[in-house]
C-alpha cells in the first residue's frame, strides 16, 4: 500500500534543494506558469490541497480559503502575511505559519544599502557611468551626504529594525531614535545607543534618515503621508524595506519632486509590480524591486522554515511559526 502524502499547493518556484525537499515530504501541486500563477488556477488548485505555501504576493483572500474545503493550513514563504486573509482562515480552523528570523539579517542589509546609495547618491552616479556621459572627477561632483553622526529613526522596532539598528550604532555610528507602540526595555535601548520616541511626529521631524519596519496593517497603511512628509522635510531620507502601503506614493512622488522631501530609497511598492509613475524620473530616488530577502542562503532558509513548519503541523506537533 503507498503511504499518503499530504497535498501541498507551492505556489511559485523556490530554490532546488527546498522544492527537492517538498517533493520528498509532499505530494505537490503548482501552477502551470510557476512565477506568475493566475488566481482562478490557485483557486482551481487549493480545491484539492491539504496545504498552501504561497510567497507574500500570493493573494489568499476569501474566494480562495472558501475554495479550499480540504485546507487545513498556510505555511507562508515570508514573514510577513497581509497577503493572507488570517481573519477568515481562523474563523475556517485553517492554521496560518510565516517564516519570522531568517531573512532578518538579509532584508537589514538591503536597508542599509538603501540609506548608503541615497545618501552617497550611487543610483545617479551609476546611471551618469553608464550613460557615457561622464567626463571626469570633480570637487564637486555629484556631492552626497555622510552617514556617520547623523540621525536613523527607526519606525517599529521588531527583529529586522534592531538588526539594522545594529548596523547603524555599531558599523556607521549613527544616532537611532525608535517609535514603537511598546515600551522598549531600557537595556535594550542601550545596546543601541537609542532613544524611544512617544510620538511618530518627534522622529520624523528629529531624524536624518526615516526607515520603515511596521507590519502592513489597517493602522499602518498610509501612515507616511503627505503631513508626515511635510514634517520629516528637505534634508530627510525615507527608506522602505517593509511593505509600500505604509506610504503614500502618489503623496511621496509629489513630495520628492517639490523637494519637500529630501530623497527616499524603496524596496516596496503601494501596488506591485507597478510603481508609480511619477518615481521614475526623479534623480532622489533610488528603486529596487523587493529584493529585501533576496539572497540566495535567505531565500533557501526561508523555505526550509516554511517546509519545517509543514512537517510539524502533519506530523501532529505545533509548528513553530504558528501565526494564527
Ligand atoms: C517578507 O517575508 O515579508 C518579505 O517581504 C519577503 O522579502
Amino acid at each position: 500500500m503507498t503511504e499518503h502524502k499530504p497535498i501541498v499547493l507551492q505556489t511559485r518556484s523556490l530554490t532546488a534543494d527546498v522544492e527537492a525537499r517538498l517533493l520528498k515530504e509532499f505530494e505537490v501541486l503548482r501552477c502551470s506558469d510557476k512565477n506568475r500563477p493566475q488566481q482562478g488556477e490557485l483557486q482551481a488548485l487549493a480545491a484539492r490541497a491539504e496545504a498552501i505555501c504561497p510567497t507574500v504576493v500570493d493573494r489568499i483572500d476569501e474566494a480562495l480559503l472558501q475554495a479550499g474545503q480540504r485546507l487545513r493550513i498556510i505555511a507562508n514563504f515570508g514573514v510577513g502575511y497581509d497577503n493572507i486573509d488570517v481573519a477568515k482562515a481562523r474563523e475556517l480552523g485553517i492554521m496560518v505559519t510565516n517564516t519570522p528570523d531568517v531573512l532578518t539579517e538579509s532584508t537589514a542589509d538591503l536597508a542599509m544599502t538603501l540609506l548608503l546609495m541615497v545618501a552617497r547618491r550611487a543610483g545617479e552616479g551609476e546611471r551618469l557611468c553608464r550613460s557615457g556621459r561622464w567626463t571626469g572627477w570633480e570637487p564637486t561632483q555629484l556631492l552626497g551626504r555622510d552617514v556617520s553622526g547623523k540621525t536613523l529613526g527607526l519606525v517599529g522596532f521588531g527583529r529586522i529594525a534592531q538588526a539594522v539598528a545594529s548596523r547603524a550604532y555599531h558599523g556607521f555610528g549613527m544616532r537611532i531614535l525608535l517609535h514603537t507602540r511598546s515600551r522598549v526595555d531600557p537595556d535594550v535601548l542601550e545596546r543601541y545607543g537609542a532613544r524611544q520616541c512617544s510620538e511618530l511626529n518627534e522622529l520624523l521631524t528629529a531624524s536624518d534618515f526615516v526607515s520603515l519596519h511596521c507590519p502592513s496593517t489597517a493602522e499602518t497603511r498610509h501612515l507616511i503621508d503627505s503631513d508626515a512628509l511635510r514634517q520629516m522635510g528637505p534634508s530627510t531620507a525615507l527608506i522602505n524595506t517593509a511593505r509600500g502601503n505604509i506610504v503614500d506614493e502618489a503623496a511621496l512622488a509629489i513630495a520628492l519632486k517639490n523637494g519637500t522631501l529630501g530623497a527616499a530609497g524603496l524596496d516596496v511598492y503601494e501596488r506591485e509590480p507597478s510603481v508609480h509613475a511619477g518615481l521614475f524620473d526623479l534623480e532622489n530616488v533610488v528603486l529596487l524591486p523587493h529584493l529585501g530577502s533576496a539572497t540566495e542562503e535567505t531565500r533557501s532558509a526561508m523555505g526550509h522554515r516554511m517546509v519545517d513548519n509543514l512537517v510539524e503541523f502533519f506530523a501532529g506537533r505545533p509548528p513553530r511559526d504558528r501565526v494564527t
